[in-house]
């Protein structure tokens, strides 16, 4: 059986904290697609730890933590994380697992990406400039290298064949920096990359399955940056969505039982694109401030604005989410009134339909007011002790949605989850 945490936003609403958090009760986590341009940030031992590859499960011993075919992985970044992992105590030769049909960043897929975006002046997606459209385009394209081609005899000539095409389209692009350091740190990292469990993930997860393993698949991400359903062209290059899953893994629809769905009490966005409920004032500033709301990846302030539940029912519909966990309920405490978006109007007209092309149609929201809490929520540990303003709140969402808020997050610590009842 298989369950997936995913974000239902435009990625950063706390995924990491969630996984870490139910871990637990799996024997198994694993990521299905995107790369290092994730970070999720979970507290162990109350310290900060941000995961940009490895799977939020591996500071829980005993469970196995894979990396599926479906990722773009950089064996830079991964080689990091593994050091920082490492430094917790935790023995990655134990419960680290790669597939061999992983696709692998290049540094000419980072100069590409860089290239890229600069070329695109001022519609510029906002990449993570982490080389992930680049990669999944040569995955596309037929012209990628996988993490199985590293233990073959000519990969260094697959490689410099490859670094040629790249670097023709980086000479169209008039991109000329020396990326010789990185290409130094990239055949270093695929070394110790080669000397970590390589497996043939699909029939590694299944015979998992067939053992009556529980696994848990760890979105990165969000909805509404799906490739196929999310803002597009500002979106990242893979499926987000819980059909990733099953092309991202290698296991069967049918193994898939709960979709658990996060979403913030509010909403952000880094990077370029359309934000309808975007608060382009002090209020967003609060909320920036409040909810610590700069990449974990990047550094980069993240947009914020108030709830979106028309983008947030189209990602419950496309994923088929059973279960809602609402994080960051706690940045709200001090705000005295709540907005959420319930209708988008279009050319004069009320929609609860996401626009084809949203940075086109621009659709105006529609608020509803909520009174707030105005008062500390943090170190709330029930819901019968949450106010009651913040029960009408979710009581709304849950109406709206037709899907229940069944966890609420209200701080960052692995402890602060309340269960709804
Ligand atoms: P992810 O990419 O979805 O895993 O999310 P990020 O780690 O990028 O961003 C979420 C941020 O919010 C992190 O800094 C978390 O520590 C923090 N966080 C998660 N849940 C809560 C919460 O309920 N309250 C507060 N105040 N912070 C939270
Ligand atoms: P997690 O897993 C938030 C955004 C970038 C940019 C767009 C494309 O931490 O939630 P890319 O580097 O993929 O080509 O960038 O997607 N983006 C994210 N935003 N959280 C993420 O991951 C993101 N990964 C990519 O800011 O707008
Ligand atoms: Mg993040």
């Amino acid at each position: 059986m298989v369950d997936i945490i995913l974000g239902l936003q435009w990625g950063d609403e706390g995924k990491g904290k969630i996984v870490d958090f139910f871990a637990k009760d799996y024997d198994m986590v694993a990521r299905f697609q995107g790369g290092p341009n994730a970070g999720h940030t979970l507290y162990v031992n109350d310290k900060k730890v941000v995961l940009h590859q490895i799977p939020s499960g591996v500071f829980h011993p005993g469970i196995i933590n894979l990396i599926g075919n479906g990722v773009v992985l950089d064996p830079v970044t991964l080689k990091k994380e593994c050091d920082t992992v490492a430094s917790f105590g935790i023995n990655l030769r134990n419960n680290l697992f790669i597939s061999r049909r992983t696709h692998l960043i290049l540094p000419t897929h980072r100069a590409l990406d860089k290239a890229a975006e600069l070329s695109k002046g001022n519609q510029k997606i906002g990449s993570t400039l982490k080389g992930i459209g680049p990669t999944y385009m040569d995955k596309t394209g037929r012209n990628g290298l996988r993490v199985g081609d590293l233990l073959d005899k000519n990969f260094t000539t697959q490689y410099i064949k490859l670094r040629l095409k790249h670097q023709r389209l980086l000479d169209s692009y008039n991109f000329h920096e020396d990326i010789s350091a990185w290409e130094e740190e990239f055949f270093e990292a695929v070394e110790f990359l080669k000397e970590l469990n390589i497996v043939n993930g699909e029939y590694f997860i299944n015979e998992q399955l067939k053992a009556g393993k529980r696994i848990l698949a760890e979105g990165a991400q969000g909805s509404m940056l799906d490739i196929d359903f999310g803002t597009f062209p500002y979106v990242t290059s893979s499926n987000t969505i819980s059909a990733g899953v099953c092309n991202g893994l290698g296991v069967a629809p049918q193994f898939i039982r709960d979709v658990i769905g996060v979403t913030k009490a509010y909403c952000t966005r880094v990077g370029s694109g359309p934000f309808p409920t975007e608060l382009e004032n002090e209020k967003g500033e609060e909320l920036r401030k409040t909810g610590n709301e700069f990449g974990a990846t990047t550094g980069r302030p993240r947009r914020c604005g108030w709830m979106d539940l028309v983008a947030l029912h189209f990602a419950c519909m496309i994923n088929g989410v059973t279960k809602i966990v609402m994080t960051k309920a706690d940045v709200l405490d001090a705000f005295p009134e709540l907005e959420i978006c319930t209708d988008y109007e279009v050319d004069g007209r009320l929609t609860r339909e996401v626009p084809f092309q949203m940075d086109r149609s621009k659709p105006v929201p529609v608020f509803r007011r909520f009174a707030g809490w105005n008062q500390p929520t943090s170190q709330v540990k029930s819901f019968t002790d949450l106010p009651e303003t913040m029960k009408e709140y979710v009581k709304f969402i849950n109406e709206y949605l037709g899907v229940e808020i069944r966890y609420i997050s209200n701080g960052p610590g692995r402890e602060q989850l309340i269960t709804v009842n």
